[in-house]
């Protein structure tokens, strides 16, 4: 360090640039999304600061944006009281409470015509207060009881996209509010890393968030992903404020402090509803968590006029989604016999509303799950349900636990046919080996045979399958051949009319493909896309039916575990004999080995489609592509070749596009299927 001596004018100049320029960056990076350099450019801008600093000591300042992490570890965070108080929102929980307040705000002001609102997404995080004085962060402080906050400057210096300098003139004092929040990403990165070493997980964005902020250690926030939305001023001194809120908001965005892009302006309860039906549709899409959207009089002046209720403004209001988890009890917990004798869990459940809907059960998928979850009969838990997903038990409240808690035990016998159960030494799952003795089992397979992507066969649904297994009309899905119109009719719910219709469905199901026809046998394991590769393997069912392991194992995809699962199931003699009484019966497909399949156009390329088409069903597209060769899968995953997104695409789209799978609209997917060849290297 001995030639630190003292920095020439020239030095102190660059500093002072480079200092600026990174400011510029960032501002460029974070606020305007339109970054001017690379990256790497950016590292080199302050890794020349750094050094410099390193060599004249003397130019450090806690401003700097080299001195993010510039604090030690403290034992406890200082109390700060907020000038002005940081106040909370009034909650509507329906289109009713929302049209309600927006009457109240216009008879409150007197008027007929509809109020405009600024309209933004409420984030799930935690509201922080950030004070710059004449344009330094000074200090950054929680809101805590909305009095008295804690003191986290050392942590929220860390959050990248946070400025250590306003941009412009800057006020005497400007304190700004906002929203500090985990990015979905960030926290799912941060938890794979925490439970690949064996720690405690987060159980969500907005817990992780206030975890790191809360951080002793400045160093261990610096490396979690916050970041922040502002949406209001608090406290300042030496400017005017606007006279609307839209224009606090650019004003903000001016000094370069972050905004939601999302926020609008809208007009009336209807403007308001129309940003929320927009904002819940779109909300699998957004990179961060969000609990509902807020409306906020756009007016300052009416803001004034309108005033505050003890804690809350009059003038403001959240519109929340439906609660995703609650808090119920587990009644009982039963098993369920699937198509292939899987035993699954079933939590009976407290009826509770969640996610807009009442839950009563949950899956709780195998044992192995219970297990890791910790789950007992009479356990408090948290049940989730996140969009259109099946509801879960995500936890369970150990400190609710009663004294005559049960455990959950996987039972001897299957408890609807009194098979005995068998635990597959592989895999977590647990089976009833009663096979078509099962009526679970029975009417399971014949409900999966006659489903849209196996027979298709219309009309026969699980009620109909349940009545005609519980009759004693059908055992095997040959059975469903052999109906008459008297016996249907003769069905409770079932006019002669009905029963015509299940005749012809089941007489235009008679002819299919052979793909069609082995995924409909229900063989353990062959999904559409085994059944597909199975079918152009070998042509005909004759062939495969006498296939060894061996040869099953030269499909493509088909491993040793899925080829013995194919033999063993045309080596039992029942199954045998359901296959030649459905061909007696007049099930056929065209006969003949299809084309080499590497001689197929999409040969090789695997597809996801995601969201809604409008021109075909996602299905048939689906089907259409594996004619051609194509694998059409369900996740995406760098083996993807191409995602498909039609209209509210989701995560799958999100997927794709971290992981830099080329994306296709549906122009794009029917000019495939027309022209049947692979899209050019452009995408189109
Ligand atoms: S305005 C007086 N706007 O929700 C108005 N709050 O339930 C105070 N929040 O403590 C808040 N997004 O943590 C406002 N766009 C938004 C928000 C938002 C999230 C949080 C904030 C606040 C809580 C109130």
């Amino acid at each position: 360090m001995g030639k630190a001596g003292i920095p020439s004018a020239e030095i102190r100049q660059r500093v002072a640039d480079l200092r600026r320029e990174i400011e510029y960056h960032n501002y460029r990076y974070y606020i305007l999304d339109d970054p001017e350099i690379p990256d790497a450019e950016w590292d080199r801008l302050l890794q020349e600061l750094r050094k410099l600093e390193e060599t004249y000591p003397s130019l450090v300042s806690a401003d700097s944006p080299t001195q993010r992490v510039g604090a030690a570890p403290t034992d406890e965070f200082a109390e700060v009281r907020h000038r002005i108080p940081m106040l909370s929102l009034d909650n509507a929980f329906s289109e009713d409470e929302l049209r309600h307040f927006d009457r109240r705000v216009r008879e409150r002001l007197g008027v007929d015509s509809d109020v405009e609102y600024s309209a933004e997404p409420k984030l799930d995080g935690l509201a922080l207060s950030v004070t710059y004085e004449r344009g330094v962060l000074v200090q950054a402080a929680t809101r805590g009881d909305g009095t008295t906050g804690e003191d986290v400057t050392v942590n929220v210096r860390t959050i990248r996209s946070l400025p250590l300098h306003l941009r412009g003139q800057a006020p005497a004092v400007l304190e700004a509010r906002g929203e500090v929040f985990m990015p979905i990403a960030g926290f799912e990165r941060l938890n794979a890393e925490a439970s690949k070493k064996g720690e405690k997980v987060f159980a969500n964005p907005r817990n992780a968030a206030a975890g790191s902020l809360r951080q002793l250690d400045p160093r261990i926030t610096a490396q979690r992903p916050l970041d922040i939305f502002f949406y209001s001023i608090g406290a300042v001194e030496g400017i005017e404020l606007p006279s609307s809120h839209g224009a606090t908001l650019e004003l903000l965005r001016q000094f370069g402090l972050r905004v939601s892009p999302e926020i609008r302006k809208v007009r009336g309860a209807s403007g308001c509803l129309d940003y929320y039906a927009d904002i819940d549709r779109r909300r699998a899409s957004l990179a961060y968590q969000i609990d509902g959207v807020v409306y906020k009089v756009d007016s300052i002046a009416a803001q004034r006029e309108l005033g505050f209720v003890s804690r809350a403004p009059r003038w403001a209001i959240a519109h929340k989604f439906p609660a995703e988890e609650a808090l119920t009890v587990v009644r009982d917990v039963e098993f369920q016999v699937g198509r292939t004798g899987a035993m699954t869990p079933v939590a009976r459940l407290e009826p509770v509303f969640v996610g807009g809907v009442t839950v009563s059960n949950a899956t709780l998928h195998n044992m192995d799950e219970v297990a890791r979850k910790g789950v007992r009969i009479g356990d408090t838990v948290v049940v989730r349900r996140a969009g259109d997903v099946i509801p879960e038990v995500a936890r369970v409240m150990l400190e609710r636990r009663p004294q005559d808690s049960q455990d959950i035990v996987m039972p001897l016998w299957c408890p609807v046919c009194a098979s005995p159960v068998e635990r597959d030494a592989e895999a977590a799952v647990a089976r009833c080996t009663g096979g078509y003795r099962c009526s679970a089992q029975r009417k399971e397979r014949l409900r999966h045979f006659a489903s849209r992507r196996a027979l298709d066969i219309e009309g026969v649904g699980e009620k109909l399958v349940e009545q005609l297994v519980e009759a004693g009309l059908v055992e095997s899905p040959a059975d469903l051949y052999g109906l008459t119109l008297e016996a249907l009719s003769a069905l409770e719910r079932m006019g002669p009319k009905s029963a015509e219709n299940v005749l012809n469905a089941l007489e235009r199901s008679k002819s299919t493909t052979l793909a069609r026809f082995l995924f409909a046998l229900g063989i353990r394991d062959v999904g559409e896309a085994t059944a597909t590769a199975l079918a152009s393997h070998f042509g005909d069912i004759d062939a495969l039916m006498a296939a060894d392991i061996e040869a099953a194992q030269q499909v493509q995809d088909v491993g040793p575990v899925i080829a013995a699962h194919v033999v063993e199931f045309f080596a039992e003699e029942a199954n045998r004999r359901v296959i030649e009484r459905l061909r007696q019966a007049g099930v056929s497909w065209p006969s003949g080995k299809p084309l080499e399949s590497a001689a197929q156009p999409l040969s090789g390329l695997t597809f996801v489609l995601t969201g809604s088409l409008e021109s075909m069903q996602r299905e048939e597209a689906e089907d259409a592509l594996r004619a051609l060769g194509a694998k059409a899968a369900g996740s995406v995953s760098k083996k993807t070749s191409y995602v498909v997104a039609g209209r509210d695409a989701g995560s799958k789209l999100k997927k794709a596009e971290e992981l830099g799978v080329p994306v296709l609209d549906e122009t794009a997917l029917k000019n495939i299927l027309s022209t049947q060849r692979p899209p050019s290297s452009d995408g189109r």
